[in-house]
Parts: C-alpha cells; structure tokens; sequence
C-alpha cells in the first residue's frame, strides 16, 4: 500500500508537485511514495487521460496528491482525449462524491483580495460541492444533428435521493463541527432536479436540530458572496454551481493559488488538490505558488492519513512564510509598492524552500512531542 500517490499532470502541476514532494520527504520521510501520470502528459506517453496503471495505483493508495490537468495543446481533442477527462474519471471511478473547498483569508494577504480589505478581513468559509454526479456526468449527453441538419447539443442535469442524501449528511456534519450554519445553494424556482434537492435537504435537516438550514438560489448566492461573504460559513451545492461558486470564494481570499480542496468518499480515501488549474501562461516559468497544493497536503494528513499533528506543523510552516513576507508574484499586493518593503517577491522554488525552513525550525521545537 502506497501513502502518497503523487499525479503532477500538467501546466504548472510538475513544478508545484516537485515542492510538495520535497515538504513532505521533511515533513513525514517515512511515508511511502509513488508517481503515475494523469491528464496530458498521459495522453501523451499512453495516449489516454486516465491510463488503468493509474487507477490502480489510485486504488492502493491512502492519499493522491494531484497537480493540475489541462492546456491548450489538448485543446482540440475531442472529449475523451482531453486531460480533463482524466481528472473527471478519477473522482468518478474511486467515488469521490464529497468536494471541500475551504475560503480561508490569511489576514496578512487581506490586501491582495480584490474586495475591500473590511469585506473579506477574517473570512472563513467551507464550499461542500457533490463531485460525481449533476450536469458532469448526467446522460445522455453529447452533440446530435437534427432533422433539420443543424447540430444540437445536450447534457442532463440529474440527481439521485441517494446522491442528495449522501452528500448533506456530509455538508450537515461539517457545519456541526463548525458554527452550525448551513446553506444549501440550488436553483429551485427553475429546475426541478434541484427542487428535489431543496426537498432532502429539508428532509435531512431534521436529523440536525442543532444545525440551522437556509437556502440560496445560485444566481443570488454569487451575488452575496461578493457582497458580504463573511455571512456564510458552510455552503453545499451540486457539482456545476460549486464548480463556479469555489472559483467565486478563491478570489476573495486573494489568489486561487491559496486555495486547497479535499475530494473524499466515506471511508476516507481522497484526492487532494489545489483549486487552481494548470496555468499554462507562467507553466515552467518557477513563478506558481506551491502553497494551494501544500495546504491541500495538509488536508490529507488529517483527513485520509490521520495525522493531524503533522497538519498542523504545515500549516504552522505555511502560515510563518507568509507573515515573513513571502509572496509569489499571485499574492504580491500592490501595498509593496506602497511603503511595504518587507513584502518580498519569490518563485515557487523559494517559497517551497521557505516552508521547509520554517517546519525545520518548528520540528526542532517540537522535537520530543512528535
Ligand atoms: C475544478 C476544475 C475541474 C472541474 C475541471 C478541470 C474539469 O475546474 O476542479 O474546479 O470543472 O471540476
Ligand atoms: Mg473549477
């Protein structure tokens, strides 16, 4: 059984992946540790996204760690050769129904947000997104012609009981571990799929007196959450409205390269990976921010490997680089130039390297606890 499965991909994957491997061989060397190709770089070497080798790796491992999939030399594949559909079938085929994206705003990155610094100062909020099912995956899907001869493209937005059921037991637990505030977000005065998704999470709620239960719907959702995001702690939703919404929240907290997510399934397994994509503009360039992917690291120490002291030791690390002032060039805010000058501007390299002297220093004062 492997401990980590590392799955770089593509984009700025290999490098952001490269750090976390060597946080981790710090951090926990004697994990056990594996590589196996996803997304483009699969498509390339085994002409496929989601090569078996893969899945079975995936299959005996505790935790995948996964870089990014994507970029526009895959762009005019057609969708079963597209590196996203590799990162589409992992969380289908290991069951990963249970997408969180944690919006934490470091108060020293306050200034990066694009919203005014009072807005999103002490932000802290969970997006819970279902992650196998809705419109990603409903059937039928695909492009057909018409009579008319002209083309007609389709997909199915759907939803089983069971799905809604699983996934609120997930969202209601989280929020009991939190401020027992939970908001589901749906489109109910329009789509029946998610009217019935409105319904079970009333149903659900029941078993959660001391959680209390409110609504959105999407499109007045993303306006609240631009508008005052700090009225929200868990939110849920299904999987294309989370998909949209998270990107929402990762701006808030100053740069989506800040942002981890944990996809899991009941018995633990999961897949951690940053929320950003590949980034094919600054791919190889030693200019991306490591520390999505070192905090989504974190997750999986506490969530799939249960070692939550080790979480905590990343986090400690990641949250000293930053008051250090540290930033990439993604969370460099303007107030450098205003009379900040301890604010300095690293690659990803340097700030991968900041953590690890930074979890030295914490592991050698902790030496004897751990
Ligand atoms: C995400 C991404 C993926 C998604 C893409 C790359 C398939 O945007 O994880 O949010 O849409 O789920
Ligand atoms: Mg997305």
């Amino acid at each position: 059984m492997t401990d980590i499965l590392w799955l770089a991909g593509d984009g700025i994957g290999p490098e952001i992946i490269d750090q976390a491997k060597e946080v981790v061989d710090v951090l926990a060397p004697e994990l056990r540790q594996a590589d196996a190709l996803i997304g483009g770089q699969a498509i390339d070497e085994m002409g496929t996204p989601f090569p078996d080798a893969t899945l079975q790796a995936a299959q005996s491992a505790k935790m995948i760690v996964l870089g990014a999939v994507g970029g526009p030399k895959w762009d005019q594949n057609p969708p079963e050769l597209r590196p996203e559909k590799g990162l589409l079938q992992l969380r289908k085929s290991l069951g990963l129904f249970a997408n969180i994206r944690p919006a934490t705003l470091y108060p020293e990155l306050a200034e990066a947000s694009s919203l005014k610094t009072e807005v999103v100062a002490g932000l802290d909020i969970v997006i819970v997104r279902e992650l196998t099912g809705g419109i990603y995956f409903g059937e039928p899907r695909g492009v057909s012609v018409l009579d008319s001869g002209e083309r007609e493209g389709f997909n199915t937005y759907r939803y089983s009981e069971t799905e809604i059921r699983r996934i609120a037991k997930v969202a209601f637990e989280m929020a009991q571990q939190r401020s027992q505030k939970l908001c589901s977000v749906d489109k109910a005065n329009v789509l029946e799929v998610t009217r019935l998704w409105r319904e079970i999470f009333d149903d659900v709620a029941q078993q959660y007196p001391d959680v209390s239960l409110s609504h959105l719907y999407v499109d007045n959702a993303a306006m609240q959450l631009i508008r005052d995001p700090k009225q929200f702690d868990v939110i849920v939703t299904g999987n294309m409205f989370g998909d949209i919404l998270s990107d929402a929240a990762a701006e808030l907290t100053g740069s989506i390269g800040m942002l981890p997510s944990a996809s899991l399934r009941e018995d633990g397994l999961g897949v951690y990976e940053p929320c950003h994509g590949s980034a094919p503009d600054i791919a190889g360039l030693n200019k991306a921010n490591p520390l999505a992917t070192l905090l989504s690291v974190a997750m999986g120490f506490r969530s799939s490997l249960g070692k939550p002291e080790k979480a905590d030791l990343l986090e400690a690390a990641i949250q000293a680089v930053i008051k250090n002032g540290l930033r990439t060039p993604d969370i460099m805010s303007d107030a450098s130039d205003a009379g900040h000058p301890a604010l300095s501007c690293v690659s990803t390299e340097e700030m991968g390297q900041a953590v690890i002297v930074e979890l030295q220093k914490l592991q050698v004062k902790n030496t004897g606890s751990l």
